[in-house]
């Protein structure tokens, strides 16, 4: 377990779960973890397990080593008035706010601050995200510390910045795209007869096979497909019949069209 220190400064629903995974996974104990928001009334509960809370984000930002920025987009600016004088080379500063790139980070330090943009998705929650980190400035060490902090919270892959965008897509975004599969697919099953609760059991058990099918066995989806499809069988017939109504394509589409959306609102 290291020694450092974290702040999460914006301890809302992202800040909390990463507050908790880092704990749960014995990566630093709560007594390392100290966690601001201007109401402290919703957090208090968090005192009792160690956590330091707070209001005092300068007093917080100067006594941590890694310092974890979690306020919404619009509130990045007034923070960031009130602690960037407290910020110095030796501390790092992570980034989860969406769309605020690392050069606009940078405006706010005069000296070369480390700073490492994360972007996860809401599986942080319960230990799941898929985590991408970019950063032009970060250490080997600096960086290995900040993916062993997301790689405790899920997987992560350290990527150009340049593609932050399409990883917040397929990532972040990515979990609303197979929630709506994850529905059509029990809609399916109780048009087919099961009750919902057991039509939705049996399409999320069976999504969860199939991605491990593909992260355990390091298999490829069409690898798998093809041992599904017997020859002339119900599994071709259905998969060739989605896929004249679009099914690949609809996705690929969809997906452009949010990445379009997004290089639009971040232009
Ligand atoms: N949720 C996701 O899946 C996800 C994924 C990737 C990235 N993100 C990004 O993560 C960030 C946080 O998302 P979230 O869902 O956790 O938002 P959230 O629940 O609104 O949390 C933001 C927190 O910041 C606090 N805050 C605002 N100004 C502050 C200040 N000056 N000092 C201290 N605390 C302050 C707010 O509490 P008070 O009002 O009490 O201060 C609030 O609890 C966003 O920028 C979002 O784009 C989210």
């Amino acid at each position: 377990m290291s020694n450092k220190k974290i702040s999460i400064i914006g301890a809302g629903n992202l800040g909390i779960s990463l507050a908790k995974g880092i704990v749960q996974k014995d990566l630093l104990p709560a007594s390392n973890v100290i966690l601001t928001r201007r109401h402290l009334e919703s957090i208090e509960w968090m005192r009792k397990d160690g956590y330091t809370i707070t209001d005092q984000n300068v007093d917080a930002v100067s006594k941590s080593d890694v310092v974890i920025l979690c306020v919404q987009p619009q509130q990045l600016n007034m923070l960031m008035e009130e602690i960037k004088d407290s910020i110095s080379r030796d501390q790092t500063v992570v980034s989860v706010i969406t769309g605020v790139s690392l050069e606009e980070l940078g405006k706010y330090f005069e000296n070369d601050v480390t700073i490492i943009r994360a972007m996860p998705n809401t599986a942080i929650a319960i230990g799941e995200s898929m985590t991408c980190l970019a950063s032009e400035n970060g250490s080997a060490g600096k960086m290995a510390f900040v993916e062993s902090v997301f790689n405790s919270l899920g997987e992560t892959m350290v990527i150009d910045e340049r593609l932050m965008q399409a990883a917040t897509v397929l990532g972040a975004s990515g979990i609303a795209f197979f929630m709506r599969y994850l529905r059509a697919a029990t809609q399916g099953g109780i048009q087919m007869g099961f009750h919902p609760e057991e039509a939705q059991k049996i399409a999320v058990q069976t999504a969860r096979g199939a991605a491990s099918l593909v992260i355990l066995d390091k298999s490829h989806p069409e690898v798998e497909i093809d041992k599904v499809t017997t020859p002339q069988g119900c599994t071709i017939e259905g998969l060739n019949e989605m896929e004249h109504q679009g099914f690949s394509s609809a996705l690929i589409k969809g997906l452009m069209t949010s990445f379009h959306k997004i290089k639009l609102i971040n232009q």
